[in-house]
């Protein structure tokens, strides 16, 4: 039986089928047997990455209608991806040739609508400028996926222009343009999206210059974390073999050098910025209780709640789901408001858990059941506000948190993630005013003292119940309280 859909916010591979995305690689070496010519991609320049690059990342790091911002658009091959592929894009191109050709290879309807090509010079500020302009247009503050294919410095020369990357005088000034290039790729980029550099190596006078990392060195230096560095071989154009190849084959026996049959497609990520959305979290003003129940079709429109970190996106956002799915735009913008918000309170939290010393992250973000491993035994991380119906008093569930959870087991929603697991609970209540608990959520500095106090010793107990139906559960859990007490 197939599961409900899961899909990460960056893209929309659906990992309950991930059987059926053997056309998806996740492997580190890339045996691609030939360019793609098909869909528009053609081969009438030197120098573009093969058309299998943009694919393969595409799908992987956007989602349909996502914006790719390539700083280095050559002659489009990831304009025309994007096309094919149903994502949006903007190129930037130093030569203004290219960008007539691209332009002339794009359909008329999408020009300018969906795919926008810039001529200007990536190193520069102003032209990041042009492009937050362009973000604008698209209704957007931030581009999803940013694609680097740089020059590799002086091996191929694409123009005469002196801002041209392949015209740098000397390897320093070429790494200080590319960094230039990067830098403004780090701002245009949201936080938590993806950057795929294709670059290759080169030799100098006999010396491996390892351009590859000098450049993956420069993205990390303006704040992308490396994800991966995968290596594609390069296919060479049929004409290239016969005398020439001999003739290589020779130097590289008679020099000690190989020939180059590789370069690199290395995937990095901007880091979200976990400050910014606790400040974010801090602005929300009132929390209306769900007013609704859960439903497949709201969860399924509320999607982006995962990705989106600023409430000006999230109301954007909404604006245009509730749109696109025709739902009534104030009840279905509340509930969007609470599940974002407890969503990323969730998620604090448990950075908070996996920051101490006795815990560890469950790999999987989807797993069914755990989502830290407490002294190697999994978890769940529930946080739930002290029950209303609960049968005795704060006092007596302080006393007795077995009973407590027992309680929570027993009566939590019976929908969707209903499990008899290990849990461990995260109980809050606002004793003055029980009304504001769900500003517990974002008392961080309360909650850290909280989570951390109980992770210094933690005090887990067995529990056994029998569910609704008839079924016997015995997980391991604990109970931390988060109070605000009448005096504080
Ligand atoms: C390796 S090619 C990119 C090829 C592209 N991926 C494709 O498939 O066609 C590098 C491109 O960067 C352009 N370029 C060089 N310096 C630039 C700069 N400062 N700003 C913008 N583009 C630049 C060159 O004109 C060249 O077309």
């Amino acid at each position: 039986m197939k599961g409900k859909p899961k899909r990460l916010p960056y893209s929309d591979i659906d990992l309950s089928r991930w059987r059926e995305y053997d056309h998806i690689r996740v492997e580190s070496l890339w045996l691609i047997p030939s360019r793609d010519r098909t869909g528009g991609h053609r081969l009438d320049y030197h120098g573009g990455f093969v058309p299998q690059i943009a694919t393969q990342t595409f799908l992987r790091y956007t989602r349909q209608d996502d914006i790719v911002l390539d700083l280095f658009l050559g002659s489009g091959t990831s304009a025309i991806e994007a096309v094919r592929l149903n994502r949006r894009l903007i190129g930037v191109e130093l030569q203004a040739d290219l960008v007539e050709k691209v332009r002339g290879k794009v359909p008329a309807n999408l020009l300018d609508e969906r795919i926008f090509v810039l001529q200007g010079d990536s190193t520069r500020g102003e032209t990041a400028d042009r492009v937050r302009t362009v973000l604008e247009r698209m209704d957007a503050s931030h581009a999803h996926l940013l694609v680097l294919h740089p020059p590799y410095h002086d091996i191929i020369r694409f123009s005469d222009d002196p801002a041209d990357l392949s015209n740098a005088p000397d390897l320093g000034t070429f790494l200080d343009r590319f960094e230039a290039v990067a830098r403004n790729g780090f701002d245009l980029l949201e936080p938590g999206r993806f950057a795929v550099l294709v670059v290759g190596d080169k030799y100098t006078r006999g010396e491996l210059i390892p351009l590859g990392f000098y450049c993956m060195d420069r993205m990390q230096r303006v704040g992308f974390r490396l994800k991966a560095i995968v290596v594609k071989n390069i296919t060479r154009n049929e004409r290239g073999k016969g005398r020439t190849e001999n003739l290589w084959r020779y130097r590289a026996l008679a020099g000690g050098y190989y020939l180059f049959k590789h370069e690199y497609v290395m995937i990095f990520q901007r880091p979200q910025r976990p400050s910014d959305i606790r400040q974010e979290l801090l602005r929300v003003q009132a929390m209306l209780p769900w007013g609704r129940v859960q439903s497949d079709a709201w969860d399924a429109a509320s999607r982006f709640i995962y990705s989106v970190r600023t409430l000006d996106d999230l109301r954007r956002e909404t604006k245009r789901a509730a749109r696109e799915a025709g739902l009534p735009l104030r009840a279905f913008g509340q509930y969007v408001l609470r599940r974002w918000y407890n969503y990323h309170t969730h998620q604090i939290v448990l950075e908070m858990i996996l920051a101490h010393p006795r815990t560890r992250a469950e790999a999987d973000p989807f797993h069914p059941t755990v989502d830290f491993y407490l002294d190697g035994i999994g978890f769940d991380l529930k946080m739930s506000e002290f029950p209303r119906a609960y049968p005795h008093d704060l006092r007596y569930a302080l006393d007795h948190p077995e009973d407590l959870a027992r309680w929570l087991y027993i009566h939590q929603s019976q929908q969707g993630r209903f499990h008899g697991a290990n849990r461990l609970f995260i109980v809050l209540h606002d004793a003055a005013d029980p009304d504001r608990t769900w500003e517990l959520r974002r008392d961080f500095e309360r909650l850290q003292q909280a989570v951390h106090t109980f992770l210094d010793s933690p005090r887990l107990f067995p529990m056994e119940f029998t569910d609704g139906t008839g079924r016997r559960h015995t997980p391991t859990t604990g109970v931390i309280f988060c109070i605000r007490a009448l005096e504080d």
